[in-house]
């Protein structure tokens, strides 16, 4: 009998809830504001570490938009995706399903090409080099206006062969859904699929919203539908996907302490539920230390954890014959450890 920290490590696992901004450790920071000629506005790594202590989410986004500021040249992005593809390939993650944010850098004159070529370029050697499939899901910043995601979602038009879905992140508490209804409308016109943030901070409203207005198929983070019995009932009639992500909840104060993290509760009643990394280099760990930590906070057993790494495949958009085979997978290596 393996020990549940082997366990987690053997398993093969999804990741569908990541900032590829997210990724971004301090020391590749450090290195690409140098050879950009960028001040960063702390000493050193250690220093700039320090910062990594939030109240909410908005003092975690202050930080992180920060932090994507110093992202300028296409070798940037490559270097950024390349560093998280590295990561997570040591943990046996083997599909990803990843978000970038445009504005965050068009905002500041960079190119949406420059960004999404970045990005590809590196996930294509990630496929090539580590077998690592992807899909690049392209979300906007809901605290800016509908008028700027309409003109990212144009800029996005020559690449639709590249982005799968359209994504909404950001500030949530008043900024809800419907803000967003038409330019969600006509992405899905055009054929992407839609996912949002909603029922992180947010009320579980803004989930009715998400689904109802924003028609998305799948959830990211959701935790505070358990605050309405009928949307739980919802979501579990519907087998809605929910992107949990443990160690971003904790760290945002979403939750006072792992023990107290809804994933199991949410397991029992029946929600289709994964775990998720988020922002891996500003939360303090990548997917291994994600389920380790609620692994041990909420003593789940093997067979909770399995189920958790299955439900990451079937709530993937992988074509239904491999999720079909990693999940036999992920059998058999539970029947042998
Ligand atoms: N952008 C990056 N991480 C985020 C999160 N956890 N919630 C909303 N927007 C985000
Ligand atoms: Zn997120």
């Amino acid at each position: 009998m393996t020990d549940i920290r082997t366990f987690i490590e053997g398993l093969p696992k999804t990741e569908l809830h990541l900032h590829i901004e997210g990724s971004f450790e301090p020391e590749l920071m450090f290195e690409i504001a140098k050879r950009n000629n960028i001040e960063i506005p702390f000493s050193s790594v250690e220093d700039l570490k320090k910062a990594y202590s939030f109240n909410n989410l908005q003092e975690f986004l202050d930080i992180y938009y920060q932090g994507a500021n110093v992202l300028i040249t296409e070798q940037d992005f490559y270097d950024l995706t390349w560093a998280y593809l590295t990561k997570v390939h040591e943990q046996n993650v083997v599909h990803i399903e990843i978000f970038f944010d445009p504005q965050t850098h068009t905002d500041r004159g960079i190119s949406f090409d420059t960004v999404i070529k970045g990005i590809k370029r590196a996930l294509e050697d990630g496929e090539k080099q580590y077998g690592i499939t992807y899909i690049l899901i392209m979300s906007f910043l809901r605290h800016l206006d509908e008028t700027s995601a309409f003109n990212t979602l144009e800029q996005a038009m020559p690449y639709k062969d590249w982005i799968k879905a359209v994504g909404l992140d950001s500030s949530e508490v008043g900024n809800p859904p419907s803000k967003f209804e038409r330019v969600f409308a006509k992405a899905r016109e055009e054929g992407f699929l839609t996912v949002a943030h909603a029922g992180e901070e947010g009320p579980a409203e803004y989930i009715w919203e998400a689904l109802n207005l924003l028609q998305v198929v799948r959830n990211d983070h959701g935790n505070r539908c358990m605050d309405d019995e009928k949307l739980v009932e919802h979501l579990v009639e519907i087998q809605m996907p929910l992107t949990l992500c443990p160690l971003s909840n904790l760290e945002l104060k979403v939750v006072r302490d792992l023990r107290d993290h809804p994933i199991a509760k949410m397991m029992d009643r029946g929600l289709l539920v994964t775990v998720n990394s988020d922002d891996p280099a500003y939360f303090g760990g990548y997917m291994n230390e994600n389920y380790l930590g609620i692994a041990e906070a909420l003593d789940l057993s093997k067979e909770q954890i399995t189920q958790l790494a299955k439900n990451g495949f079937t709530a993937s958009w992988l074509p239904e014959e491999e999720k079909t085979r990693r999940i036999r997978e992920i059998e058999t290596y539970y029947q042998n450890n």
